[in-house]
């Protein structure tokens, strides 16, 4: 049974997608199965990894799943990264409004869950990308997932939003989702030539617990902008650009969290 992994944040721009993008490449590196979600209706993930440069409007996913147009078998798409899977969002061009309330919907989402746990036992990792707000499409990725990875730009306004974060964390385990654990804070676009970056590095590693941060940074780097480029993709790359190597640190955490909690599990 995978462990499912949602990327959330409410601000948008901090490195969701890239990094739900850039963890899948690198577990699916080393040797994991991954299904990457793509809960996002920009649908950029199925741009970025499927598509490959000729007009159309995108493969069925989740959105034609809870619309009940689509079933479990359609809707997952390989990808152009080894070991990668994705369910897509869905045809961004018929999204209405009504559709995200079908998200909200609990008949349809406990179906969606146990699509979700079903394909879940072909694979190691679900990444669960999620928008930029706090909608009903958030509240449900965070529902499905056993763990979140939240990415903070290293920006001032970083500082201000740490509180919140963690209260919305707080409520939602409460609320909702009493499984869910921080996988851990994320801390992208560090600057190293920048000190603000280091001191918002210091600030946010003392306001956290230890167990739910990161202690790893990734690098700003004009690398990373390319990754939504279906021509171009540097991951696709033989060389990878060494800033993307940062996300390959990130992936031996998850990585190695998972083994030694797999451990502990198994001790008497
Ligand atoms: N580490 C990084 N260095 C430089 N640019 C980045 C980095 N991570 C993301 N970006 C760029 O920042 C923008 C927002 O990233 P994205 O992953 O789409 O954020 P979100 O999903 O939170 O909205 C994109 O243009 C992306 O290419
Ligand atoms: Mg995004």
């Amino acid at each position: 049974m995978a462990k499912v992994i949602a990327v959330a944040n409410r601000k948008g721009g901090v490195g969701k997608t890239t990094t739900a993008i850039c963890l899948a490449f690198f577990l699916g590196r080393r040797g994991k199965k991954v299904l990457l979600l793509d809960l996002d209706p920009q649908n950029a993930l199925w741009a970025a990894l499927c598509h490959s440069g000729e007009k159309g409007s995108g493969a069925s996913g989740a959105l034609e799943l809870v619309r009940g147009e689509a079933s479990a078998r359609d809707i997952v798409q390989t990808t152009r990264l080894l070991n990668v899977d994705l369910i897509p969002f869905g045809n961004p061009e018929s999204v209405t409004h009504q559709d995200e309330s079908l998200f909200a919907m609990p008949r349809k989402r406990a179906a969606f869950v146990r699509v979700v746990a079903s394909l879940s036992k072909k694979y190691d990792y679900v990444i669960v990308d999620s928008p930029p707000g706090a909608s009903a499409l958030v509240e449900f990725a965070l529902l499905l997932s056993d763990s979140v990875v939240i990415p903070l730009q290293c920006q001032p306004l970083a500082l201000r939003i740490m509180p919140r974060i963690l209260r919305d964390i707080k409520e939602l385990i409460v609320s909702a989702n009493p499984r869910l654990t921080v996988e851990g804070v994320l801390l992208t676009m560090y600057d190293f030539w920048q000190p603000i970056s280091h001191e918002i590095a210091d600030q946010v590693w003392s306001y956290f617990p230890k167990k739910s941060t990161f202690r790893a940074v990734i690098r700003k780097s004009p690398a990373f902008e390319r990754i939504f480029d279906s021509e171009d993709n540097p991951l696709l790359q033989e060389e990878l650009d060494e800033e993307l190597l940062d996300y390959d640190v990130i992936a031996d955490l998850v990585v190695s969290r998972e083994e030694s909690s797999a451990e502990s599990r198994k001790q008497p």
